[in-house]
C-alpha cells in the first residue's frame, strides 16, 4: 500500500501582533491510501489547523507534507488548486454552503472547477449525489428551507461528488442528532469502503474507534497514537 499522506514534523505558529501561538509542534504521521485516520483532542489543539493544512489551505511553518509521494511546498499555487479540487472533499461543521444558490447548485460546484467533466453532465451527476444522500425530492431548495442534518447530508454529497481520493471531516456530525449521525458516519465508511482515504476530527470516542488508527492531540503535540506512530 502507497502512503497518500506523509506529514514530516509539522509545527504551525500563529503570529498575532506580538502573541505567537504554537498551534502544531512538529507532528509525524503517516496514512496509507484506502485507510481512515480520527484526529481528536480537546478544543484548541490543533486538529483544525491540521485539517487545513493537509487540505492545502494554509501552509505549515516548518517541516514537510508529502500527498501522493509529492512534497506539497513545491507545488505551484495552479498544482495545489487542482489537488484540492480533484482529489480533496472537504466537510465542514458548519456545513459552509452557499445561501443563495439552490441545492442542486451547491452540491455541482467542485464539478465547475474539473475539466474532466462536461457542464452537460453536471446535473446528473449532482441528482446520482443528492440520492446517495437521501436528497433527490430537495435539488431546488435553498439551504436555508432545510434542517441542519439535511444542510450537512447536502455538505457530504458536495464533498463527494467529484469522487475525492482524500475525505476531510471536520466534525461532521458536531450539530446533528444521534440517529443523523449514524447515518452520515455510515455513508462516509460505505466511501471508505470503496477506497477512499478518511481524516475525521471528532470529539466522539465511538467514532475514533471506528477509525483504522487515530491520533491525539494536546497542544499541538500528538499526546498519543493508536496504533503507536512509526516513522
Ligand atoms: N488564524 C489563526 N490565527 C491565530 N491563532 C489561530 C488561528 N487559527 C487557530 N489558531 C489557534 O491555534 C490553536 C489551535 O486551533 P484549532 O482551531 O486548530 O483547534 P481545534 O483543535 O480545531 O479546536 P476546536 O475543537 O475548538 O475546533 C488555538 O490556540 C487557536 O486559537
Ligand atoms: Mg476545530
Amino acid at each position: 500500500m502507497s502512503h497518500l499522506i506523509t506529514a514530516e514534523s509539522i509545527s504551525k505558529v500563529f503570529q498575532s501582533g506580538a502573541i505567537e501561538t504554537k498551534a502544531l509542534d512538529n507532528i509525524s504521521f503517516n496514512l496509507n491510501n484506502g485507510e481512515s485516520l480520527a484526529i481528536t483532542g480537546a478544543s484548541g489543539s490543533g486538529k483544525s489547523t491540521l485539517l487545513s493544512i493537509i487540505g492545502l489551505l494554509d501552509s505549515p511553518t516548518s517541516g514537510a507534507l508529502y500527498l501522493q509521494g509529492q512534497l506539497v511546498s513545491g507545488l505551484s499555487n495552479y498544482q495545489k488548486r487542482i489537488l484540492r479540487n480533484r482529489e480533496i472533499g472537504w466537510i465542514f461543521q458548519n456545513f459552509n454552503l452557499i445561501g443563495h444558490l439552490d441545492v442542486l447548485e451547491n452540491i455541482t460546484l467542485p464539478l465547475r472547477y474539473d475539466p474532466r467533466v462536461s457542464w452537460r453532465d453536471y446535473e446528473n451527476i449532482g441528482k446520482q449525489a443528492l440520492t446517495s444522500v437521501g436528497l433527490a425530492d430537495k435539488a431546488t431548495a435553498l439551504p436555508q428551507q432545510l434542517s441542519g442534518g439535511q444542510q450537512q447530508r447536502v455538505a457530504i454529497a458536495r464533498a463527494l461528488v467529484n469522487k475525492p481520493s482524500l475525505i476531510l471531516a471536520d466534525e461532521p456530525t458536531g450539530n446533528l442528532d444521534s440517529k443523523t449521525s449514524t447515518n452520515i458516519i455510515d455513508l462516509l465508511f460505505t466511501v471508505v469502503a470503496q477506497g477512499a482515504t478518511l481524516l475525521l476530527v471528532t470529539h466522539e470516542p465511538d467514532l475514533a474507534l471506528r477509525c483504522d488508527s487515530e491520533i491525539i492531540l494536546n497542544d499541538g503535540l500528538v499526546s498519543d497514537a493508536k496504533p503507536p506512530i512509526t516513522v
